[in-house]
């Protein structure tokens, strides 16, 4: 048996809005999964090695539930455009430099090892339409320590990411069958969005998805003209969410990004389902998509998660997308004439970290029997306005972190990061 135990400020998220702290705790597992948080070291474990962290944050790592690895190059940049001239200008070029394997490789195995360094152990990733590409984002997020679901994408951007529904649907089968052998990453139907999709590739997918029991990923009701768009290609369904059920593609394993412009009955439609909504507020307001309702979500009982959805997100370190979604909900309280509440600081990290391992069938927190997804936050080295608590200091980090505050990380049960190299 491997046993795990690890020692500091131990802080969790059991509840939305709720954060428990325990000073000078131990967090144990074996064989990787969790058997529980203590004041006082077990009589059973005693004698055995503790990491001791002193008096560090041992946290709950991320899931990042919507980030598209091949716009990672060009993170920070072009952000000057409405979302379908920005696909146009910036995502499919990116996208399209995906068909150079060497390349891939290359970005692929930096994205990564970023994301393990910055907490981020769980995704859920579109990749782009090339099925090699593919094939080597899974391998280097698999030897990094990353979890989760990666797509290959579809799309139809005249001349640059071009397939035929018959290419498409040959070479979905064809990635299928590749990657039957990863064991911490695994695939996950991607339509990119409805008008990237014919209505026969739809068709397809959710079929493949019920015979295999494939989960769905894909972006819902970000921006107006988009909408526009779903309506004239889908003149028969009354919402955009429609063109998703109409073909399978709506069920409790699917994901949602944005989420930004549906009303009450298509957020009804998410909750009957069990549909999680990925909130992205940084992207949301990096092309003018506008401010997600997530309050009115969480009120009404919508699974919600975060996403970082890099590039139209300039951040992928989630400590920052937490922050992010404070502040949109603080914009969206003020466009909802102060009616609606803002999200806390606990609440936020719960979306970022227990809301989004439901989605991998975790508990909340450090349940014992969850998988051992943690990290280290080290905060030593900021100055203090008076002694903190624990549920300060991670409001804190939440919006400030001292340079290489992350000191390790797990994932699955392994020590993935670890900063003393
Ligand atoms: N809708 C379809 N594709 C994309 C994409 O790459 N990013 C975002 N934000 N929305 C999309
Ligand atoms: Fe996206």
């Amino acid at each position: 048996m491997s046993l795990t135990i690890i020692k500091g400020t131990i802080l969790s998220a059991p509840t939305l809005g709720q954060l428990d702290a325990l000073p000078g705790g131990y967090l144990v597992a074996e064989d990787g999964l969790i058997r529980g948080v203590y004041g006082s070291l077990p009589e059973q474990y005693a004698g055995a090695p503790v990491e001791d962290w002193g008096d560090a944050l041992i946290l709950q790592s991320f899931a990042d539930l919507h980030l598209h690895a091949p716009q990672y190059p060009m993170l920070g940049m072009g952000m000057d455009l409405p979302l379908l001239d920005w696909l146009n200008a910036y995502a499919f070029p990116t996208e399209a430099r995906f068909a150079d394997t060497g390349y891939a490789r290359e970005i692929y195995s930096r994205l990564a090892r970023e994301l393990i360094a910055n907490g981020t152990t769980r995704v859920c990733m579109f990749s782009s339409l090339h099925t090699d590409a593919t094939l080597i984002l899974m391998e280097e997020l698999e030897k990094a320590g990353v979890t989760g679901y990666v797509g290959k994408d579809r799309n139809a951007a005249p001349g640059l990411l071009e397939e035929t529904t018959e290419e498409s649907r040959r070479e979905t089968l064809r990635w299928l069958d590749a990657c039957q052998d990863f064991r911490l990453v695994k695939p996950m139907l991607t339509p990119r969005f409805t008008p990237s999709c014919t209505d026969e590739l739809m068709a397809f997918l959710g079929k493949l998805a019920a015979e295999r029991d494939l989960p769905v990923q894909s972006h819902l009701s970000e921006n107006q003209a988009e909408m526009a768009w779903v309506r004239q290609l889908h003149p028969g369904c009354q919402q955009y969410w429609e063109t998703y059920a109409k073909y399978g593609l709506w069920t409790s394993r699917t994901v949602m990004a944005h989420c930004v412009w549906s009303d009450a009955r298509e957020r009804q439609a998410m909750r009957d389902a069990g549909v999680t909504a990925v909130h992205c507020a940084d992207s949301n307001q990096n092309i003018c998509s506008g401010v997600a309702p997530v309050r009115a979500m969480l009120n009404e009982g919508v699974k919600v998660a975060l996403g970082s959805d890099i590039a139209g997100g300039d951040h992928l370190h989630m400590f920052d997308v937490v922050a992010a979604s404070i502040r949109a909900s603080k914009a969206r309280r003020v466009l909802d004439n102060w009616e609606t509440d803002f999200l806390t600081v606990p609440e936020g990290w719960y979306l970022a970290t227990s809301a989004g391992a439901a989605y991998f069938a975790e508990q909340p927190g450090f349940a014992p029997g969850n998988h051992l997804h943690a990290l280290v936050l080290a905060d030593d080295d900021l100055p203090q306005p008076h002694p903190m608590t624990p549920q300060e200091r991670l409001e804190r980090a939440v919006y400030l972190r001292q340079g290489g505050a992350i000191r390790a990380v797990w994932s699955e049960g392994r020590k993935v990061f670890s900063a003393e190299g």
